[in-house]
């Protein structure tokens, strides 16, 4: 048993009352939780007492048996304040927050750890000392990252009531605004949603941020290309994205499977350039030596195969592993690393403002 496939078994109860929407429609499924045999449910409700109460936990309690017979099943319920917050702070979210924004862009890549966070959060500080107004949307749900890379792990972000609408205020450092589902989670916390919930949390990172006036928004995107990829590019005005890579000859699958995603004709978004991460390593103490350990030239040749251009090359460096690791971002430093992040961050400026 999986959450997903709780999820997917939830989605078959319908709220007579509600138009026959699913529980997990109506954005009332708040947690799942398994542990080993046992799977605990927890359902929310408007403060106003439904009457359907006892029906829909009993359908979802029989449900549930119905597809993992022999396991434990536990349905708790819990009383949100009010449906129609409730409901309008996840389901309905508006594009309102995104009004001053003036670019959205993504930050793919087709498979994990190949520098896409690393990229993202020096990207962003670079533009910020260009001078631009810059924030980051982590929106991989599933492993965030911005909070540790930026040292802001302790940060808990204000949540603002406004006309109905709760709006989270970001978290500012570097000169970037930051938001992350990781403020909202314990460190190490394994997040281990699925499906609807991961589209909801991730469009909220983005959507019910208080970003105000800002020239450039990326949002870092978890790697691959699956649905949640899919949704977050339909619900989310996203402009255009950059992809990252690494020069070896496996990464061209996955880069090929980005460009199609972003080209695929329901999509259709621009394609504002590849950047090749760990193009060379280079020792700290021999900073004019580049050896190419996953060969040469890797990214130019994927640029030109696909026609898109090659915004930047940035190195293997200890200093940028440490700068994540240590929440100070290798492009505040005057060091070669530091200018390649902020060559990058003018090419992308200059590629988006043409
Ligand atoms: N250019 C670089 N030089 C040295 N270390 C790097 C570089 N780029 C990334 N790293 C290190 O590689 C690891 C993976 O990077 P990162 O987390 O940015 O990848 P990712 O693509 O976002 O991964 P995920 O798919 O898990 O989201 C991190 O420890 C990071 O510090
Ligand atoms: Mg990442």
């Amino acid at each position: 048993m999986t959450n997903e496939e709780v999820i997917k078994w939830l989605g078959e109860v319908v709220h007579p009352a509600k138009e026959n929407k699913s529980m997990v429609e109506l954005g009332m499924v708040e947690s799942v939780v398994l542990d080993g045999n046992k799977v605990t449910v927890t359902l929310a409700f408007p403060k106003r007492r439904d009457p359907l109460t006892e029906y829909l936990v009993g359908s979802a309690r029989a449900t549930l048996i119905r597809h993992a017979p022999g396991s434990e099943v536990e349905v708790k319920t819990v009383i949100k304040e009010d449906e129609k917050t409730a409901r309008k702070s996840v389901l309905d979210l508006g594009l309102e927050e995104l009004n001053n924004v003036r670019h959205i862009i993504g930050i793919a890549s087709g498979k994990g750890g190949v520098g896409k966070s690393t990229v993202a959060v020096n990207l962003a500080v670079a533009l910020a000392r260009l001078g631009y107004k810059v924030g980051l949307a982590d929106a991989d749900v599933y492993g965030p990252s911005v909070p540790l890379m930026t040292d802001t792990e302790g940060e808990r972000p204000l949540a603002l009531v406004e006309d109905d609408r709760e709006i989270i205020e970001p978290v500012e450092k570097y000169g970037v605004k930051w938001m992350s589902i990781g403020y909202f989670a314990d460190p190490g916390q394994a997040l281990i949603w699925r499906g609807p919930m991961a589209s909801n949390a991730l469009k909220q990172m983005v959507l019910q941020v208080r970003w105000g006036t800002l020239d450039f928004l990326l949002v870092d995107m978890p790697p691959g290309t699956g649905d949640i990829h899919l949704t977050l590019v339909q619900d989310v005005p996203m402009e255009g994205a950059i992809i990252v890579t690494t020069p070896q000859q496996v990464a061209l699958a996955d880069v090929e499977k980005s460009v199609n995603m972003f080209r695929n004709k329901n999509i259709d978004r621009k394609i504002f350039g590849l950047v090749e991460n760990m193009a060379w390593f280079t020792p700290e103490e021999l900073p004019e030596n580049k050896y190419y350990l996953f060969g040469k030239n890797g990214g130019e040749r994927m640029a030109k195969r696909y026609g898109i251009p090659l915004l930047g090359q940035i190195p293997i460096v200890q200093s940028i592993r440490e700068g994540g690791d240590y929440g100070e971002p290798a492009a505040l430093s005057t060091r070669p690393d530091g200018q390649a992040f902020l060559d990058l961050a003018r090419a992308l400026a200059d590629t988006v403002e043409r």
